[in-house]
């Protein structure tokens, strides 16, 4: 499985580059406002620097606009702006139409905002290459985000659909060894959820006891 970072921040997308662990950034406009970024041409800028910093690992970039002249527009100038940039669409009847009108003209589309399996096969039939269950979202409400991810895998699976599953809206190192069980093609994480994964205290234990005992070495 691989790991994407959830952020528009570009000193954690560095410090995520620089541990080696992340093959693309995914954003939306709540993380794209979190960063206090304002206006088209900000957000377009912001856009083309997260995509030149990660070379050729893919960027989402989330449409704004709900119609589908609207979204096709937006797209089009954001798959305009780097190679490596994925069209983020919502799961809506137009972001069907946008995602279609996208496969047919060569541009990758990632479908968010997924609760149900019956989604991930509409955005998934409709030309997605990716589409993003928000599993934190769905254990907000007391269900269970991860059955989300096993029930798109397996119907992916039986059905022979090559649309990756993005699992979105990780809340903690828990979710993410648990979507790499079910089978997720990826996981967009927060930093910190990737950084829990580095803890266990055998590990500490572990080094403490080698500094010590590299004191008698010398
Ligand atoms: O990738 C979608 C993600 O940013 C949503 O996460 O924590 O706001 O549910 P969250």
């Amino acid at each position: 499985m691989r790991f994407f970072i959830d952020t528009a921040n570009l000193a954690q997308i560095e410090e995520a580059l620089a541990m080696g662990v992340i093959d693309g950034v995914t954003t939306n406009p709540s993380l794209m406002a979190k960063e206090g970024i304002k206006g088209a041409k900000n957000v377009n800028n912001h856009y083309k620097t997260i995509a030149n910093l990660v070379g050729d690992r893919d960027v989402s970039a989330e449409v704004i606009a709900t119609d589908f002249e609207g979204m096709k527009s937006e797209g089009e100038m954001f798959a305009g702006l780097a190679d490596n940039i994925v069209v983020k669409v919502p799961m809506i009847k137009e972001g069907l139409k946008a995602i279609n009108y996208f496969k047919e003209n060569g541009i990758r589309t990632n479908c968010t905002l997924i609760f149900s399996a019956g989604q991930a096969l509409l955005a998934a039939n409709a030309g997605a290459n990716f589409v993003s269950p928000f599993i934190g979202r769905v254990d907000d409400i007391g269900w269970n985000g991860l059955n989300l991810i096993e029930d798109i895998f397996n119907i992916f699976q039986k059905q022979i659909i090559d649309t990756e599953i993005l699992a979105a809206s990780i809340r903690n190192p828990f979710h993410i060894i648990e979507c790499a069980k079910l089978g997720a093609d990826v996981a967009t994480c927060p930093l910190k959820s990737i950084e829990a994964l580095l803890n266990h205290p055998l590990t500490d234990k572990g080094l403490a006891q080698f500094m010590e005992d590299a004191k008698k070495l010398s």
